[in-house]
């Protein structure tokens, strides 16, 4: 291929899967698969490998992050970021609407009506159509410049559409974490023993913040753009110049879906607010309210601004949800990493459309700060957590003889005094070797599916064999024999062959999931990944520093701190010693001619090669970072067939939609 071709080629494919890319965030209407839309973006990012001279840096394949940015420089915005003011009543609203009459008398006003997005507010400039630049709200006059973090997010796109667009403006919008996702992040996180995320709003802004854009990638954001700002603007109102952005290429916020509305009085605008305050749950994110704007940018510039706000719009904020209830016991789980938290047990109660019978209490700080007592009648509120939680205590009914609360001194599982480390709101049991959740909850997560991914056990194969007292720590597992699972019940030759022969398997296992199944604190799937790569195996990590470790992108002081502990205590060397003596991998393997060009897929081979051999297929399968697996099912990505392939399995496969490609397609696919 010529260099002009290489051009030309990249422009071609950049442009198409922009457009894909557009379809699929802001249109909800894809029109290929995401197998050809990883296709072709595996195809650009070769050309542009190749042909660095015509790489873009707002190339599509700049979704997947990967520039890493210690400190965010601070600049100044262009024009201020201002916040709203807000009222929370039918008669505050009136009486804005009358202020401002005031102040433009005789004239019509007309309102847009919007949602008020609970997530982190972010200015974008673009200059002749392609995104130059993205900020933070900061203190509203200046700003982090957190443009790579940006850039990750699917629905703000790289380069806008058609070509109405001016030739330089800003764009002002809200990046917020959609409920569904933030629920999987808050659940991965408590499974890696770290602190879950109170709120979405608070995952978007820390998720923006995070110096690897490679790890931004992954966080599920999505951002509406609702403000369009220029020096000379275009239109004549923001609704008109809103609907444009939206043919730019924007996310906006739809009409058709009554996200956006025009209103002409009071009523009409209260008409949308009761719609949203009754519908806002079925919404799949979070709203905190609803924002009202004068839409004439005439008006909005009569009116004009405070230093803190501006006249022209206003903030409707909507309760939030509460009930109130008994508190009828506080009952702590111990978690794996020892960790205690206090959850209330209520008196059922209907919220939100679910019956409420037990709320988060956090910590033990909490329940002093909101004053509980056992038998006080609490308030309940439902947030985007996944449990509600008490937000405070209806003291006028607090029973006269209630006692004050105690929170427990000793772990109710094992009865060892907890501590609390200094600058740490939870409590620790530290009896880390045998008390009983802690054990088996951490030997759970080592054979976990992303950990040590061991076949044949689940965690309740686990719970069995360390009450029998076949196991205790990690490095029982793979003294395990036959014998010694067959007399335990349910336990036949088969499946416990099955299990020893999973436990062995696992010995392949890279050195990056046997550091996340080690289970350290804070040490999370990509945290562990991190590590590994740095470090390259067991030793050199043992012996760094904190501030080694501290060097790392991403890795803060806290998590430094956490494996400096853990490699200091000789219980923790020497189960590392055994695992390694049980032929587990503490080093990353060095692969020659490895990629990420079929990451995170899971791949069935079927039927007889020409050109490979049944296991080299395999082979450069791992090679390229995806799963081998031996049978069809909906996790099935992808099925490479040969010769004979099986009618029952094509059939399935057509059944289930997974795409078959031939072993020329495969070689094309990792590049050969
Ligand atoms: S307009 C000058 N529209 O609310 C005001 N803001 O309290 C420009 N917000 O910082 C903002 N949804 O982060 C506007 N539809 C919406 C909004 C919205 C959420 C946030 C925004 C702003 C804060 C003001």
């Amino acid at each position: 291929m010529s260099p002009k071709e290489a051009q030309e080629q990249i422009q071609a494919l950049s442009s198409e899967l922009q457009h894909h890319n557009y379809l699929y965030y802001i249109k909800d209407a894809p029109e290929i698969s995401d197998f050809e839309f990883d296709q072709k973006l595996v195809q650009l990012q070769k050309l542009e490998a190749e042909y660095p001279q015509f790489a873009d840096p707002n190339s599509p394949t700049k979704r997947v992050g990967g520039d890493i940015t210690k400190d965010f420089p601070t600049l100044k915005h262009k024009y201020p970021m201002l916040s709203l003011s807000n009222t929370y009543s039918r008669e505050e609203l009136e009486d804005y609407l009358k202020r401002i009459q005031k102040l433009i008398p005789d004239e019509e006003i007309e309102f847009v009506c919007e949602l008020k997005y609970d997530g982190a507010a972010i200015s974008i400039t673009y200059k002749d159509g392609a995104l130059k630049q993205a900020l933070t709200r900061g203190d509203g006059t200046q700003g982090d410049e957190i443009t790579n973090n940006i850039k990750t997010i699917s629905s703000i796109p790289l380069r806008l559409r058609g070509n109405n667009y001016p030739a330089e403006f800003e764009i002002r919008g809200e990046v917020f974490m959609p409920l569904e996702g933030f629920s999987a992040l808050n659940k991965s996180r408590l499974d890696e023993g770290l602190e879950p995320f109170a709120n979405p709003r608070n995952s978007a802004s820390g998720s923006l913040k995070m110096q690897d854009s490679s790890l931004v990638a992954q966080r599920p954001l999505d951002c509406f753009l609702y403000f369009v700002m220029q020096d000379e603007p275009i239109f004549s109102n923001h609704y008109d110049a809103v609907m444009a952005a939206g043919e730019w290429g924007f996310k906006v916020p739809q009409p058709e879906k009554n996200y956006l509305k025009k209103a002409k009085d009071l009523d009409q605008i209260f008409d949308f607010i009761n719609y949203w305050d009754e519908n806002r749950h079925q919404l799949p994110f979070e709203i905190d309210g609803v924002v009202i704007k004068v839409n004439s940018y005439q008006q909005q510039d009569e009116l004009g601004a405070t230093a803190k706000s501006p006249r022209w719009a206003i903030a409707y904020k909507f309760k939030a949800e509460q009930q109130e209830t008994i508190l009828e016991s506080v009952s702590y789980q111990v978690g794996r990493t020892g960790a205690i938290t206090p959850v209330a047990n209520l008196k059922p109660v209907s919220l939100a459309g679910t019956t409420v019978k037990r709320a988060s209490l956090h910590n033990a700080d909490q329940i002093a700060k909101l004053d509980l007592r056992i038998g006080d009648s609490v308030y309940v509120e439902k947030g985007g957590e996944i449990i509600p939680k008490v937000v405070g205590v209806n003291f006028a009914k607090r029973p006269v003889d209630s006692l004050e609360f105690e929170y427990i001194k000793q772990c109710p599982e094992c009865q060892t005094d907890l501590i609390r480390l200094e600058g740490e709101a939870l409590h620790y049991c530290p009896n880390e070797s045998s008390c009983p959740p802690q054990v088996t909850g951490r030997i759970q997560h080592f054979i976990s599916r992303k950990a040590m991914d061991i076949e044949g056990m689940g965690s309740e194969t686990v719970e069995q064999f360390v009450k029998a007292g076949l196991i205790q720590n990690f490095a029982d597992l793979y003294s395990l024999e036959v014998e010694h699972i067959l007399p335990l019940e349910r336990m036949a030759e088969k499946s416990a062959q099955n299990i020893v022969d999973g436990i062995s398997a696992s010995k392949a296992i890279p050195f990056e999931r046997v550091l996340f199944a080690l289970g350290i604190r804070y040490v999370g799937e990509t945290v562990a990944k991190k590590l590994a790569r740095h470090f390259g195996d067991i030793e050199t990590l043992k012996q760094a520093t904190l501030i080694d470790l501290v060097g790392v992108p991403e890795i803060g002081e806290r998590i430094a701190q956490s494996l400096v502990d853990y490699f200091s205590r000789k219980d923790h060397l020497d189960q590392i010693e055994a695992l390694k003596a049980a032929g587990l991998q503490f080093e990353v393997e060095k692969q020659e001619g490895g990629s990420d060009a079929l990451a995170g897929l899971t791949i069935v081979i079927s039927g007889k090669f020409e050109r490979f051999s049944r296991n080299e297929i395999k082979d450069l399968i791992e090679l390229h970072g995806a799963k081998n697996s031996a049978s069809v099912s909906k996790n099935t990505d992808l099925i490479i067939a040969g010769e004979g392939m099986g009618p029952a399995k094509r059939k399935k496969a057509e059944d289930l939609g997974v795409k078959i490609i031939d072993e020329n397609e495969f070689a094309m696919l990792i590049g050969l």
